[in-house]
């Protein structure tokens, strides 16, 4: 979900709902609001998404006001319903309240207020929180002291912006897991989930810490835990810019986000390598001894990130030699993994809030393991908890579904396994060599394939009709199959699979039939030509049976082309960092297929770009 709260001399309801607008891609079951004035509180809220709250405000509008909440949900609790939309109030509509996260001792609360004579309307678990902020206020007429006891009384993961009808100066705020950021400005503060919302109007902000209530006037923030005691308040400047997530001409984020890519995959390559070939992570903070010493590597991550993750472990086995596995964050605690102060484990996330990885990073810290996190936000939650972090230079992701974050993704991971074959002594030599003189000059060979879609779009059009599509790949081709296959299921709402080629005789080759579109990523012919001639045979048995052969082969290969349908060329790159180029036509054939079937590209159904509850 996203929040927004907003004090200070401009109009609160204009600020919120532009803040809104930026943190949708959160959520977009509903949006709702509440503004302060006049000593009152009006509120208003819609199912779906933002344009039904913005719609009802042009007919119904709200009271202008100085001091003002919003929020947009992805729906947890209680269906995507008007009465479940954010905020909500207590009986006597004077308390507001907006909350990201799950609060897990929801039922015993409501029933405890129902027997004290409160009237509960909406499923969520959130309108417990409006009561019980109105009986504390009754007795301590403090809106934070309010919240500071409310919060010591609930269990789960929670974000909670609040306001009170007597307290009409006040925005307060409280934070367990879920991100919250406070914007500094002059005559005026924000809070928002993440700083996108408050960008375009200050780039001072001040991260809340775990279990922080903040409390916030014009001239004012005061931040403390939730037991009172006084809390540091340090603000760090943005350096994100405004115009960065905005679409500037694309008709999607994701299209932008899609061309973006070869500058973030150079950003975030940018002074990590030297003239001489090394690599040169002075922010990896773990120390070299540590890194020497360990002895397995995990990497936990989810979605998109969880294929970044799938691809790095080749890179890393193979250059490093230590052994990596790697799991869905959702499921590594359940497991009792077993994790020492030898594990290293990475994980890897765009957002740096989703609460799977974050559970599974504390866990593992827990277990005395060191958390390496490789990540695109600043100051996010994910890498403040780590050991250390290397991050992304991607930019802004605005789009739900992952492209220029995952390609960042998969450039850092090479470079903490090139970095670790480096400080092991393992593996340094020709091979690692062209692989760092390769990176050099990837951005520019995403650049190539980039100009180049026009067929693959052409291609989505025509099978806009078709209701599955599988993907084959091999080594680092099978999660690029697999991240072809998300991205067609999150986009183009289509049955999509990803397999291993060489598993496909062992059951699913029973899909195949006639017309079936079937893309295969070849890897390079070149060093592995074994794998490469293994993958031409198991196109030759899937066309044998009908199957439309969509083939991704590297500029050159001759040998697939009497066997492809269609032939999507590619750069010639090493093997291990053929991912870089294979992906990028995968992401433009889901996008164009998303298209041509009208759906939302950047706000696929039913998803969030980051999910704040397990
Ligand atoms: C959500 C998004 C996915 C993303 C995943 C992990 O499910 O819809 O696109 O890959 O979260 O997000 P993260 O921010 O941790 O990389």
């Amino acid at each position: 979900c996203g929040i927004v709260g907003y004090v200070g001399g401009q109009s609160a309801l204009d600020v919120v709902v532009a803040g809104l607008k930026r943190l949708e891609y959160r959520g977009y079951d509903s949006a709702g609001v509440a503004v302060l004035s006049d000593g009152g509180l009006a509120a208003a809220k819609r199912a779906g998404k933002l344009v039904n709250l913005e719609k009802e405000l042009g007919e119904r509008p709200l009271p202008g006001g100085a001091v003002g909440i919003g929020h947009t949900r992805w729906a947890t609790h209680g269906g995507p319903t008007d009465a479940n939309a954010h905020p909500h109030l207590d009986n006597a509509g004077r308390v507001a309240v907006v909350h990201n996260g799950i609060i897990e001792n929801f039922a015993a609360l409501r029933e405890e207020l129902a027997g004290r004579g409160h009237d509960l309307t909406s499923e969520t678990d959130t309108e417990v929180v409006a009561h019980l902020l109105a009986e504390e206020f009754s007795s301590t007429g403090d809106l934070a002291e309010s919240m500071r006891l409310v919060c010591r009384r609930l269990d789960g993961a929670f974000t909670l912006v609040a306001v009170h009808a007597d307290q009409p100066d006040t925005v307060v705020g409280a934070r367990r897991n879920s991100p919250l950021v406070v914007g500094v400005g002059e005559g005026e503060n924000f809070l928002a989930s993440d700083v996108s919302a408050f960008i375009a109007h200050t780039r001072s902000a001040v991260e809340l810490g775990q279990d922080q209530v903040v409390e916030l006037t014009r001239d004012g923030v005061t931040v403390t835990g939730f037991d009172g005691t006084p809390a540091d308040v340090r603000a760090y400047h943005v350096d994100w810019d405004a115009s960065a997530a905005e679409k500037g001409g694309y008709d999607h984020f994701m299209l932008k986000e899609i061309a973006e890519q070869p500058k973030a995959v150079a950003d975030t390559l940018l002074g990590r390598i030297d003239a001489s070939g090394r690599l040169t992570l002075d922010e990896v903070r773990i120390p070299d001894t540590v890194l020497r010493e360990a002895d397995k590597i995990v990497v936990v991550a989810c979605g998109t990130a969880f294929h970044a993750g799938l691809i790095a472990k080749y890179a890393i086995e193979h250059w490093t030699r230590i052994p990596c596995e790697v799991e869905l964050a959702s499921e590594f605690r359940y497991r009792d993994p077993i994790l020492g102060p030898r594990t290293l484990v990475i994980a890897i996330s765009q957002s740096g809030e989703t609460m799977d990885t974050l559970m599974a990073l504390r866990h593992a810290r827990e277990q005395g393991a060191k958390v390496l996190a490789v990540c695109n936000t600043n100051g996010s939650t994910i890498p403040r908890e780590s050991d250390a972090v290397l991050y992304t230079h991607a930019g802004p992701e605005v789009a739900v579904a992952s492209t220029k974050a995952f390609l960042t993704q998969l450039v850092a991971c090479y470079l903490l396994a090139l970095h670790l074959g480096q400080v092991r002594g393992t593996q340094w030599g020709d091979e690692v060599l062209a692989v760092v003189r390769e990176l050099a000059r990837i951005g520019e060979e995403v650049e190539r394939v980039l100009e180049t879609m026009e067929p693959v779009r052409a291609l989505a059009r025509s099978l806009a009709h078709k209701d599955t599509v599988l993907f084959l790949g091999r080594h680092v081709g099978y999660p690029v199959a697999l991240e072809g296959a998300l991205k067609l299921k999150e986009l183009a709402y289509m049955h999509a699979e990803g397999f291993a080629a060489g598993e496909l005789k062992h059951g699913p080759i029973a899909l195949i039939e006639e017309d079936l579109p079937v893309v295969v990523v070849v890897p390079s012919p070149e060093g592995r030509s074994v794998l490469h001639d293994k993958i031409v045979s198991n196109i030759q048995e899937i066309r044998a049976r009908g199957a439309r052969t969509i083939v991704i082969a590297e500029e050159g290969d001759e040998t697939v082309v009497p066997y492809a349908d269609h032939l999507v060329r590619i750069p010639a790159t090493p093997t291990l960092l053929q991912p870089l180029v294979a992906t990028v036509p995968l992401q433009v054939f889901a996008c164009e297929l998303a298209t041509a079937r009208g759906n939302e590209v950047d706000q696929p159904r039913n998803l969030a770009k980051s999910v704040t509850v397990e």
